[in-house]
């Protein structure tokens, strides 16, 4: 079969390093991909908000099965695209993603379906948004209703923040659309965890759990980054506690995706967080997680490609999917600044070097190929990941690895994984 990937992350490079271990796979094109991704791949120079070029390289080249990574593909009907077009395509259709692309759609269904999450209320009118404040309690959150670059949550610690926050996002408009509406709720607290779910439209089956790392520095403090490493499974997620996130959060989302009309078909990417009132959800994701997926691709045994074909085909409950009992983790070596804004085009060396140990694999994100070398290119450059028997030798062993990669202003977090240690 000729697999097409669309998009160039550190989780489209995890998703290409599996799908290339399938012995039904003889070709996997990607758009844009990265240079990793082009050692196992051919990468086509394609940007992936380009839809209808996407698809037509896909007709051209009889490609069997497109996998899409990021989110606004998805929220732009990448996959109806595709699908108007006769060919198969692994993702949710525009109205299902929108689980994801609006946050209004997501708490109405859950209210609906009496899945828990935070209190809240919708607003699309500034003033009365602004009027509500005064009956809330601090801190709270505000969260732009559409996809803001992960940047449309504001955690509000004072009502003149709140004051603030409403201002930019339906004033000033500094997500655009995407801040019109607003959703204003409870805030929670407690430990977050990253689940996954491959999903058929009407089943969903759990991945292990996660845990991300979403600030940039170490303590989870400074601005929230597109996530600067995971590990999996989280040892204090219990079974018990994965058995009832199945049967009150992800299987009651599926049947109501499905009976509003939207049946998903993908990964469906619930984030939460463990309350004293047990998980809520605080936001559903309808794509792989980066890192999670880089993490999640070093446990899966499964092929990953039988997988996404159950998916599309509607008969998942026919497949068995296995996962180690192994640990793995994700380190993600960034540029110096990032998420703020940082310098391009630094040498980066010592790849081959990180990977002689044959349990490390370096999945590149922000890189690109400039006279024979590999130079930084994006703020989440690489994801160091390394599996073994337990998280704290998967930690040791990743760790170990990253010393040896260099380049100017290179930044990690040096605790990853470890709230997952006795
Ligand atoms: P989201 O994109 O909705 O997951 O939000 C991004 C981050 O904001 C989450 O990972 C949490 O750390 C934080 N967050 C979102 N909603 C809440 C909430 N209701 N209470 C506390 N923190 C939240
Ligand atoms: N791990 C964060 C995200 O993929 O949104």
């Amino acid at each position: 079969m000729k697999i097409f990937v669309i998009g160039s992350g550190g989780r489209e490079h995890a998703l290409t390093w599996k799908l290339a271990q399938s012995p039904k796979i003889k070709k996997i094109y990607c758009a844009p991909g990265n240079p990793g991704m082009a050692e196992i791949a051919e990468c086509v120079d394609i940007p992936a908000d380009k839809l209808e070029l996407l698809r037509d390289f896909a007709l051209k080249q009889q490609l069997d099965i497109t996998v899409i990574g990021p989110d606004d593909c998805l929220a732009a009907g990448i996959v109806d695209v595709f699908q108007q077009a006769g060919l198969k395509v692994f993702g949710p259709t525009q109205k299902a993603a929108r689980i994801e692309s609006s946050k209004s759609y997501a708490k109405r269904l859950m209210a609906g379906a009496g899945i828990p999450t935070a209190q809240y209320a919708e607003f699309e009118d500034h003033q009365r948004a602004v009027e509500y404040l005064d009956t809330q309690k601090f801190p709270l959150v505000i969260k732009a209703d559409g996809l803001a670059l992960g940047k449309g949550v504001v955690i509000c610690h004072s009502p003149e923040q709140a004051v603030q926050a409403l201002r930019s996002m339906m004033v000033d408009a500094s997500f655009g659309q995407a801040g019109r509406k607003v959703i204003i709720e409870e805030f929670l607290q407690g430990p977050e965890v990253s689940i996954h779910a491959f999903c058929d439209g009407h089943t969903a089956r759990l991945f292990p759990s996660a845990q991300d790392h979403k600030a940039a520095y170490d303590g989870d403090q400074g601005p929230n980054t597109g996530g600067m490493g995971t590990y999996a499974p989280v040892p204090w997620v219990s079974a018990e506690m994965i058995g009832n996130i199945q049967t009150s959060i992800v299987d009651p989302i599926i049947k109501a995706l499905a009976d509003d009309g939207n049946p998903f078909t993908g990964c469906l990417y619930p984030g939460l967080i463990y309350t004293q009132e047990g998980f809520k959800v605080l936001e559903f994701n309808a794509r792989f997680g980066d890192p999670e997926t880089q993490s999640y691709m070093r446990l899966l045994k499964t092929d990953l490609l039988e997988i996404i074909e159950a998916c599309i085909d509607g008969r998942l409950p026919e497949l068995d999917i296995n996962w180690s009992s192994d640990s793995a983790c994700c380190i993600v070596a960034a540029s110096g600044g990032y998420p703020g804004s940082y310098q391009k085009g630094f040498t980066v060396s010592g790849i081959d070097e990180a990977q002689d140990d044959p349990e490390v694999i370096v999945f590149q994100a922000g890189t690109k190929r400039e006279n024979g070398k590999i130079v930084t290119s994006g703020g989440r450059v690489l994801g160091l990941t390394a599996a073994a028997k337990t998280l704290k030798e998967s930690l040791d062993k990743g760790y170990s690895a990253l010393s040896k990669i260099h380049f100017n202003d290179m930044h990690f977090r040096k605790d990853i994984g470890r709230k997952g240690l006795p």
